[in-house]
């Protein structure tokens, strides 16, 4: 498992963000097939874990071909994670993220999350007990900070969640005041990254080949982490491997590879939910850019079957060929 660890990070990984409802296991590997080297399932809640919620454990299943998966967790009581650590273990990921950076005041005024930040004694003493209890390693995904500028706590935390056994380290470039307004600030990720040798992950606004060649420049990371911009361009993936393994910048997807996704997508979370309703934040970005996508979109959203979307796809694909036929 080390071995792995240390040889993912040696190739300075494309990595899949955490993110709720997107980053299910349709999608990563969807987001797999087009690039990314490793993703991180959506954050998964303590309590959920080890209340035997159905919900909670389907989140942690990982199917044989979804590797490397990270699996994330979240809660505010350290041995309540300790405790869901070892559950969420058992699964077989590659390793275990720890969420301490979500900026919901839901979750982060509980002390879960961001709320971690308020005390960095605590989240250390947290990482802590949980990195004691399992044997995969362990990761921890954060911000730079709870406020204002002069409270950054990040540079003193990173060196003491090293020294405590954190295997990596994920910055999201900007406070959790800042929810996902303004932008990264990179410089951040440089700072932590200098006062420690194990790998630290960059993330925030990394939205492009060149954005992900820059930040591992001014940074010296070991890694990006791509959030949003993922769920309307999952391309981003083999756009920022093209960019970092060959300087080549890509050219955009075809529209045959934007139709091919939207199928995609469409059939498996049918098959998986029964409904279209949760392809919609996606299939808008999928088509973004093809002549009249504009009123394709509108025409999708209002289609609420399987059956009704894929005709319209179809419409739109006989359109396309006989005009490139034309
Ligand atoms: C819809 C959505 C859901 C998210 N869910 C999570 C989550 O479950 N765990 C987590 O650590 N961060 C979560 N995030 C934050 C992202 O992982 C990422 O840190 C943030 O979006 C910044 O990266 P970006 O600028 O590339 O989007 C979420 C973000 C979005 C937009």
């Amino acid at each position: 498992m080390s071995a792995s660890f240390d040889a993912l990070f040696a190739n300075r990984p494309v990595i899949l963000a955490p993110m709720e409802d997107v980053s299910d296991a349709i999608y990563r590997q969807l987001c797999r097939s087009v690039g990314a080297d490793l993703c991180v399932t959506e954050f998964v809640n303590v309590e959920g874990l080890l209340r035997g919620c159905r919900k909670a454990h389907h989140k942690i299943l990982l199917a044989p071909d979804d590797q490397p998966t990270v699996i994330q967790i979240y809660g505010s009581d350290p041995e309540r994670l300790a405790e869901a650590a070892t559950v969420a273990e058992a699964a077989g990921p590659m390793f275990l993220d720890i969420n301490c950076g979500c900026w919901v005041p839901k979750i982060a005024k509980r002390g879960a999350g961001a709320g971690w930040l308020k005390n960095p004694a605590a989240m250390v003493a947290m990482a802590k007990m949980v990195v004691s209890r399992v044997a995969v390693p362990v990761t921890v995904k954060t911000r730079i900070g709870y406020g204002a500028e002069t409270e950054m706590p990040i540079v003193d935390l990173a060196r003491r969640l090293e020294d405590v056994g954190v295997r990596a380290l994920t910055i999201h470039c900007r406070t959790a005041n800042m929810g996902h307004t303004g932008a990264a600030d990179w410089s951040w990720a440089r700072r932590a990254r200098e006062v420690v040798s194990i790998p630290v992950i960059v993330n925030g606004d990394i939205d492009s080949g060149e954005a992900a060649r820059r930040a591992l420049e001014e940074t010296g990371c070991s890694g990006v982490m791509v959030g949003r911009r993922a769920i309307e361009h999952p391309w981003i993936f083999r756009e920022v491997r093209a960019m970092l393994d060959r300087g080549e910048e890509l050219a955009p997807p075809t529209t045959q590879e934007r139709l091919d996704l939207c199928r995609r997508l469409l059939h498996e979370r049918w098959a998986l939910r029964g409904r279209v309703n949760s392809t919609r934040r996606h299939l808008g970005g999928f088509i973004k850019g093809l002549p009249g996508a504009s009123g394709l979109r509108r025409e999708l959203f209002e289609s609420h079957t399987l059956e009704g979307n894929l005709a319209l796809l179809e419409r739109y694909q006989a359109c396309a060929d006989s005009f490139a036929a034309a």
